[in-house]
C-alpha cells in the first residue's frame, strides 16, 4: 500500500499557503509578550496547547456544537460530521470560508472574524474529537447499491486518496460515515465548480466521473462503515 503516502505527499506539496498560517500565529504568539514567553517556557508547549485546546473546546460548545453538536455529529440537515475530521482538512476549510471562496452563510460570517490563531485553535480542537459511528439506519443499506457504487469508488480511485478505509489522513478529509445529503452536495458542487477546492484533487478527480453517478457513491460513502 505505498499509494497512500504518495497521493498524502502530492495533497501537501499543493497545501503550500496552509504552512505559512501556523507560522503566523507562532509570530503572533511571540509578540505577546516576554511575560507570555516566559510562562510558555517555563510550562513548555505541551501545557500551552492544552490550555490552547480547553479555550477552543469551550468556543466550539458554546458556538459550533449547536449546528454541529457537542461530539462533532449533529442530525442536523446539510451539516456536515466533523468528528474524526484531520486538523490539517479543517484548517484548509475554515480559511477558504474566512476568504468568502467557500461559500455558506453561516460558516462565512463565522469564519470572517478569525485570525490565523483562531483556525489553527478551530482545527486543532476539532483533530481531537474522535470520530462517531451514524446512528445504525433503519433498514440495511441496499446491497446492489453498495457494491455498485464501492467499483465506481475503485474505478475513479476515491480510495487512492482517501484510503480504502475513506478515513483520509492530514489534508485529505475522513469521508467514509459522512452525512449522505451533505456528501451528495458536496459531490455536485466540486463537479460545477461551485465549492472550490483547496487542491485540484476533487475537481480533476471527478472530471471523469458521470454526474448520474454521483449520488451513487455519496450513498456508498454515506453508508460505508467497513474497513
Ligand atoms: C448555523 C450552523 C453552523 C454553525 C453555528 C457552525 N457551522 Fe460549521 N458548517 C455548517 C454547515 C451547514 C456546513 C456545510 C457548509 C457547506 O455545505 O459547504 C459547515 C461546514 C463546516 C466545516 C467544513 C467541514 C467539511 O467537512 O468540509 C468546518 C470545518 C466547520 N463547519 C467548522 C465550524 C466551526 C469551527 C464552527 C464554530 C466556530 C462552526 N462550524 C459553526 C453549519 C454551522
Ligand atoms: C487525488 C486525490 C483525491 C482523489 C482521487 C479523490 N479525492 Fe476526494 N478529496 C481530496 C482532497 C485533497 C479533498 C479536500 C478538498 C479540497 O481540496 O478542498 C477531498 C474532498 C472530498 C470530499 C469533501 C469532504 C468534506 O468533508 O467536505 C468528498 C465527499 C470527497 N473528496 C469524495 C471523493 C470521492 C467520492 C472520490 C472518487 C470519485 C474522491 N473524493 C477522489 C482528494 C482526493
Amino acid at each position: 500500500m505505498s499509494w497512500r503516502p504518495a497521493a498524502v505527499a502530492v495533497a501537501l506539496a499543493l497545501l503550500g499557503s496552509a504552512v505559512a498560517l501556523p507560522a503566523g500565529a507562532q509570530a503572533k504568539k511571540a509578540a505577546a509578550g516576554a511575560s507570555a514567553a516566559s510562562v510558555a517556557r517555563a510550562t513548555g508547549a505541551a501545557a500551552s496547547s492544552a490550555s490552547g485546546n480547553a479555550l477552543y473546546a469551550e468556543r466550539f460548545r458554546n458556538v459550533c456544537a449547536a449546528c454541529h453538536g457537542p461530539d462533532g455529529r449533529s442530525d442536523m440537515v446539510g451539516t456536515p460530521v466533523l468528528a474524526g475530521q484531520h486538523s490539517l482538512y479543517t484548517i484548509t476549510q475554515l480559511f477558504l470560508f474566512r476568504e468568502g471562496r467557500r461559500s455558506n452563510q453561516a460558516m462565512v460570517a463565522l469564519a470572517k472574524p478569525m485570525t490565523d490563531a483562531d483556525l489553527r485553535g478551530f482545527s486543532d480542537f476539532i483533530g481531537t474529537l474522535p470520530p462517531v459511528a451514524p446512528p445504525l439506519p433503519a433498514a440495511p443499506p441496499d446491497a446492489v447499491r453498495m457494491s455498485k457504487g464501492q467499483a465506481l469508488a475503485q474505478q475513479h480511485k476515491c480510495v487512492f486518496c482517501h484510503g480504502a478505509a475513506l478515513d483520509g489522513g492530514q489534508g485529505v478529509p475522513r469521508i467514509g460515515g459522512q452525512k449522505e445529503d451533505y456528501v451528495r452536495a458536496t459531490l455536485h458542487g466540486f463537479k460545477s465548480g461551485e465549492r472550490p477546492g483547496y487542491t485540484r484533487a476533487m475537481p480533476e478527480a471527478l472530471s471523469q466521473v458521470p454526474t448520474e453517478d454521483l449520488d451513487l457513491l455519496a450513498y456508498y460513502v454515506a453508508n460505508f462503515t467497513g474497513k
